[in-house]
C-alpha cells in the first residue's frame, strides 16, 4: 500500500497548442497516438485544478468552473490514480479554466495535465514528469504535452503498452520567446470534440495511411527548424500541418468543418499581413480559433490586425509557459 491520502492538492497545468498536429490513435483504450506531435505550452492560457481523496465520500464528483459534470470519464482516469497508488477512496475534484471550455482552446490538454499532477499528488504519489506525462496521456493525448512547459514534442512510441508514447522538452520557455495571438470566434462549446473526430475507423478519411506515413517527416523537419532557432521555417510547417489537418478532417465521412467565417478571415488576414513583411504564421486546432504565432515585437500589430477582421469576438495573447506546477 502507498502513504495514504493527504490533504487536497492544487495543480496548475497550461493549455499548449500543436504546430505538428496529433490526429488518430494507433490504441484506442490507451490512448495512444498514430503520430508524434510538436507543440508549444501557453503562458496566458491555464486550469487549476484542486483533488481531494475522502474516506467517506461514495462516489466522485467533478466541478468544472463552479458547475457539477457527469464524473463519469473522470472516474475512469481516476481509477488509474487509485490502481497506482493503492487506495480506494473517491475524489471530489473542482477545476477553473481561465478560458472557454471545449472551443478548440485545448481545454483537455490543460485539464487531465493538471488533474493528473494534483490527482497523482494528493493520493500520495510522486511521479516523474514522463510518468506524468504517460498518466495525463490515457486523459487527453495532447495532455501529455501540457505536463511540460516550452516548446515539447509528444512521441507516439511503438510498445503496445504505451511507455514509450510520453512526451519531453525540446526548449525551455525562455529559450526563445514566441508569441501566440488566439482571435477567439466563437465562445461556444464545439459540435464535435477531438476524440470523437478522430475516433470512428469506418468515418475515416482515404487521406489517413498519407497523414500516418508522413508524419515522420514533419516531426523531423519541425524539430530541426527549432534546433536551428529557424522562426519562418518554424512558422510554414506549423501552417502546412494545421491545413494537412484540416484537409483530413474535411475528408472524413461525414466532412469534419471546424472553420466559420471568421476563422477563414482570420487565416486570409495573417497570410496578408506576412505578405506585407510582418512574419506570422497561423495553425487552428478542432475549432473555430485561430492561433498567430509570431516574435514579441510584431504581437502588438497582429493584434490589432485580428481583432479588426469581422467575426473575431476577442484576442489573447500568450507567450510560451511553464510545465505543470502545484500551487500550494
Ligand atoms: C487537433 O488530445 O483533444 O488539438 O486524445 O482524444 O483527448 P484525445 O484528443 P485531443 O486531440 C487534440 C487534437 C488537436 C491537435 C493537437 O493538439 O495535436
Amino acid at each position: 500500500m502507498a502513504a495514504a491520502p493527504i490533504s487536497p492538492v492544487t495543480a496548475r497545468a497550461h493549455s499548449n497548442i500543436a504546430l505538428i498536429k496529433y490526429w488518430g490513435k494507433r490504441d484506442a483504450a490507451l490512448n495512444l497516438p498514430a503520430v508524434g506531435s510538436i507543440s508549444i505550452t501557453l503562458d496566458g492560457l491555464y486550469t487549476d485544478t484542486r483533488v481531494g481523496f475522502h474516506a467517506g465520500a461514495e462516489r466522485d464528483s467533478v466541478d468544472i468552473g463552479g458547475r457539477k459534470v457527469d464524473a463519469a470519464p473522470f472516474t475512469r482516469f481516476l481509477d488509474l490514480i487509485r490502481a497506482r497508488a493503492g487506495i480506494d477512496y473517491r475524489a471530489r475534484v473542482e477545476s477553473w479554466n481561465n478560458f472557454p471550455t471545449g472551443a478548440g482552446l485545448a481545454s483537455s490538454a490543460s485539464g487531465y495535465a493538471a488533474l493528473a499532477l494534483a490527482g497523482s499528488r494528493a493520493a500520495g504519489l510522486d511521479m516523474s514528469p514522463r510518468a506524468l506525462s504517460i498518466l495525463a496521456r490515457q486523459g487527453s493525448g495532447s495532455a501529455a504535452r501540457s505536463i511540460f512547459g516550452g516548446i515539447v514534442e509528444m512521441h507516439r512510441g511503438e510498445a503496445d503498452d504505451g511507455e514509450d508514447a510520453y512526451a519531453e522538452a525540446l526548449l525551455a520557455a525562455n529559450e526563445w520567446p514566441l508569441e501566440v495571438v488566439v482571435a477567439i470566434t466563437d465562445r461556444n462549446s464545439k459540435a464535435v470534440n477531438s476524440t470523437t473526430g478522430m475516433s470512428a475507423i469506418d468515418t475515416r478519411s482515404d487521406y489517413y495511411d498519407a497523414w500516418v506515413k508522413h508524419a515522420p517527416d514533419d516531426l523531423a523537419a519541425m524539430r530541426a527548424a527549432i534546433a536551428a532557432r529557424d522562426f519562418e521555417t518554424v512558422g510554414a510547417l506549423a501552417e502546412m500541418s494545421c491545413l494537412k489537418l484540416h484537409g483530413l478532417m474535411l475528408s472524413t465521412r461525414p466532412g469534419l468543418i471546424y472553420w466559420n467565417a471568421a476563422t477563414v478571415a482570420a487565416m486570409h488576414a495573417i497570410r496578408e499581413l506576412r505578405d506585407a513583411g510582418t512574419p506570422v504564421y497561423f495553425t487552428i486546432d478542432a475549432g473555430p480559433q485561430v492561433k498567430a504565432l509570431c516574435a514579441p515585437e510584431h504581437t502588438a500589430r497582429v493584434a490589432a490586425v485580428l481583432a479588426q477582421v469581422p467575426g473575431v469576438l476577442d484576442t489573447r495573447i500568450s507567450g510560451l509557459g511553464p510545465g505543470a506546477h502545484l500551487l500550494d
